[in-house]
């Protein structure tokens, strides 16, 4: 049966077609990572993803968007290609069995480390530049990410507001789709135009100002809230704080005697996602190849084991991160269903005009069957996915 887990591969797919045939009217949901130049947005996606596979470091590297969808491929949640949609016999009220449905996480995790199979192939990645290239080695995603950002935006430290896209397929990720953003920055350097400063806003804007995007704001824990650049950014998109989650990295870097408490117990600054802490790789830790699960266990035993920070443990660290960012993100689809469903049959209409438009003519071209294509797969969607899990779940 379709469970709201599902619901993220098929917007996905759907984020794909309309991207191929160049349409960006749908405004589907996606979550956006923004903070202040080295506050640790790349290195909290490499913990989320559990791969080393991101250019990382001090300094200004990550100079281009990168949209990040990660597909899981767990057995319970096959890729949309091989959905079909449930047989429904009878119109039995889906409602009576929509607890049942409901999508669980802790199942979720557990089914996923289950079926974990630490196979050499089993997880990888593909740009939409180089179409069809599974990248097993995340060392390579890593070598492709950094040429194609020197590709586009030169080798010295400028900005590209062209995104790269890249998919991770594996067992280990829940379904999310991210955006990377570059930092924001004060003073230019390298290749950088004076405006730099106003140029990574306007293209963090660009992102964050869309109603169906959720703010991921990272602000490290050794700068004054106050100071915080991401806040700011994501307050004048969303005022009310309803679409954006803060984290707090760099914990371990506070002054000793102080702890933030406060801000993660939503005291001091609110969002109703209110605020997760997080402890990343240092440098340090990435110069000596500790791995990502290393880091990860070393970030809950920190958690675990501190003196203030003990009692909220459970909600604290990337690992919980991740669960937020997932139930949110499925949370803000099923908000938004009825609204794709209606933005989808608009564009399911005027793909038949065209096509009917074409029919006309004798010639015939690609791009008819491309309209055909896409015509079709919309149709799957509309009518048999989407309906099914609207009706098991709302
Ligand atoms: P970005 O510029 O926001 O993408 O930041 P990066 O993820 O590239 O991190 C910048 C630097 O800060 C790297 O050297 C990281 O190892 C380090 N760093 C990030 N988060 C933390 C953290 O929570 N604690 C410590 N000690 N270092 C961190
Ligand atoms: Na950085
Ligand atoms: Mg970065």
């Amino acid at each position: 049966m379709a469970s709201l887990e599902d619901l993220i591969p098929t917007v996905n797919k759907l984020q794909d077609v309309t991207y191929e045939a160049g349409i960006d009217s749908l405004d589907l949901p996606i979550l956006s990572i923004i903070g202040s130049q080295s506050s640790g947005k790349s290195s909290i996606l490499e913990t989320i993803v559990g791969k080393d596979f991101l250019p990382r470091g001090t300094g200004i590297v990550t100079r281009r968007p990168l949209v990040l969808q990660l597909v899981n491929i767990s057995e319970d949640s096959p890729l949309i290609y091989n959905y079909s949609p449930p047989q429904t016999e009878s119109s039995t009220p889906k409602a009576a069995s929509a607890s049942q449905e409901e999508f669980n996480l802790e199942d979720h995790l557990r089914q996923q480390n289950n079926n974990y199979k630490p196979d050499v192939g089993n997880e990888w990645g593909e740009f939409m530049h180089i179409p069809n290239k599974r990248f097993y080695s995340f060392t390579d995603i890593r070598r492709e990410i950094e040429l194609e950002t020197s590709r586009i935006a030169g080798k010295n430290k400028g900005i590209s507001r062209l995104p790269i896209n890249l998919k991770i397929y594996s067992p280990r990720v829940l379904n999310l789709t991210l955006v990377d953003l570059p930092g924001i920055t004060k003073v230019p350097i390298g290749d950088q135009p004076t405006d730099i400063e106003k140029q990574i806003r306007n293209l963090i804007l660009e992102y964050i100002a869309k109603p169906n995007c959720i703010i991921l704001a990272v602000s490290p824990a050794n700068v004054d809230l106050v100071n915080s650049e991401s806040l700011k950014l994501a307050r004048q998109v969303d005022p009310q704080g309803k679409r954006t989650i803060g984290v707090l990295s760099k914990l371990d870097l506070m002054d000793h005697g102080t702890n933030a408490l406060d801000i993660l117990s939503g005291k001091v600054y609110p969002l109703k996602l209110g605020f997760v802490g997080v402890v990343n790789r240092s440098q340090q830790d990435v110069i000596q190849n500790r791995s990502v699960e290393e880091g990860l266990e070393s970030e809950e035993e920190f958690f675990r084991s501190h003196s203030v920070y003990r009692t909220i443990s459970q909600r604290c660290g990337t690992r919980y991160l991740a669960k937020l960012l997932n139930q949110t993100l499925i949370a803000h689809i099923r908000e938004k269903l009825p609204d794709i469903k209606a933005r989808l049959n608009t564009l399911m209409g005027q793909t038949e005009q065209q096509l009917a438009q074409y029919g006309g003519l004798s010639t015939s071209t690609s791009s008819l069957d491309r309209g055909t294509l896409i015509l079709q797969l919309m149709t799957k969607f509309a009518a048999n996915f989407v309906n099914s899990i609207e009706g098991t779940t709302m």
